[in-house]
């Protein structure tokens, strides 16, 4: 066995890097299931993901479960069998959430893409007027298409569906840009969204979020899907034990309370600001690499370039997954593979979460030099060029004292 100093560089789009005080938040022991404590240490989860999701109104739950668990619980409170459901093919996301649609009895529409642009919201309205019996249901859009690295533009998108004033429910996976990238239920009147502890909210994998506005809540009123554990009125039992549907995850609500705590501290605009930079710096040394002509960012939009992760396609003949191979065994960085139709064509770096100046900077390093030892033809000098667009960007440091 090959012994790895250092650090792991958990580069992967999730799970990503649980910061220090979110791992100690778990190091205690369980607590008395019905305590003021777990109770009132839910109760503030609950309150405070409200702002995290922007919605006022709505209402938030928390499943012990995954981002598919969350996807489950969105469709089977709001649906009935037979609902037809519209979805946009931007990575592998969509379509499995569609894919879950059809296994519970939904009868999903989907519009495919080319997995380089987001979704054009010219398309949904378009579908969505021709659509004069108002027979879809819902909406289903993926902010942020891990696989391939894609963010499509929900404001737009929920502008194109007001102006058909079709009455379907709009939803959303902000599983990947949720604290990453700005998403404002309110205002873009969203009617699901669904996120997962394991990505920007810094949280071990295991915890899925669920916003419902007043729309979807009045929805699940009528809806007819069969659901038990993912059910929303059952978890607006006074009865706190209900809020889970049984025993309350207590060591991931700890750690979630302390990674929600970091995320007041620093402010949502502040951490989408750091986003935008850090993720402007991992593109600035992509695109360095890319002077060669054996590879590039598979988002062709600059504006839909993912803040949270970015894959980078390699021409065929050099084989993307030898660079994360040498970076996992050799070099301690984990990086992401490529996903579906990008499966052995790319490999993605994640930068999302609990993230900062010198992981990225390490990491265009490490996977520079994973090109490097891989023989993969690549412009050089990927970590000059995010420290010259880090350092435009920063604030200026103050100038030394003059010494008298
Ligand atoms: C955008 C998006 N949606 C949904 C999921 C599914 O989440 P999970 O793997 O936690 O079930 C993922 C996982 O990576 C994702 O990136």
């Amino acid at each position: 066995m090959s012994i790895r100093r250092g650090r792991n560089m958990l580069l992967s789009p999730g799970p990503t890097n649980i910061p220090e005080r979110v791992l100690r938040a778990m190091q205690r022991a369980a607590i008395e299931l019905h305590s003021d404590e777990l109770v009132g240490l839910a109760r503030s989860c609950l309150d405070d993901l409200k702002p995290i999701f922007r919605i006022t109104e709505g209402e938030t739950f928390i499943y012990a479960a995954n981002g598919h668990g969350a996807w489950e619980s969105a469709l089977s409170n709001s649906l009935s069998p037979g609902d037809r459901v519209l979805v946009f093919e931007t990575g592998v996301f969509g379509e499995a959430w569609a894919g879950m649609g059809q296994s519970l009895g939904l009868v999903p529409e989907f519009i495919p893409g080319d997995w380089r642009h987001g979704i054009d919201p010219q398309a949904v309205e378009d579908r969505l007027r021709a659509d004069k019996n108002h027979d879809f249901k819902a909406i289903l859009m993926v902010q942020t298409d891990t696989a391939s690295g894609i963010t499509s533009d929900v404001a737009a998108v929920s502008e194109a569906i007001q102006s058909t004033g079709h009455p379907a429910l709009f939803m959303v996976d902000a599983v990947a840009s949720l604290a990453a990238t700005d998403l404002r239920m309110d205002e873009w009147k969203i009617d699901v969204a669904v996120g997962a502890s394991q990505k920007a909210l810094m949280s071990p994998p295991g915890l899925a979020f669920v916003a419902a506005s007043q729309r979807a809540m009045e929805h699940s009123d009528k809806a007819t899907l069969p659901r038990h554990y993912w059910d929303w009125r059952r978890r607006l039992d006074p009865e706190a034990y209900m809020w889970f549907c049984g025993t309350a995850p207590e060591h991931l609500l700890f750690a979630l309370r302390e990674a929600i705590d970091m995320i007041q501290e620093e402010g949502l605009e502040n951490i989408f600001r750091r986003h935008q930079r850090l993720a402007d710096a991992v593109r600035a040394g992509i695109n360095v690499w890319a002077e060669a002509g054996a590879m590039e960012l598979n988002a062709l939009v600059p504006r839909e370039q993912s803040n949270s992760v970015s894959a980078i396609l390699v021409d065929e003949r050099y084989g993307a997954p030898n660079v994360r191979d040498y970076c996992e065994k050799h070099l301690n960085t984990s990086l992401g593979g490529g996903l579906g139709r990008l499966s052995g064509k790319a490999f993605r770096i994640g930068h999302m979460g609990d993230i900062n100046e010198h992981i990225v900077l390490g990491a265009l390093g490490s996977v520079e030099l994973g090109l490097e030892m891989c023989g993969i033809p690549h412009g050089k000098g990927s970590v000059t060029a995010a420290i010259a667009t880090l350092a435009a960007s920063a604030d200026r440091a103050e100038p030394p004292l003059a010494a008298d």
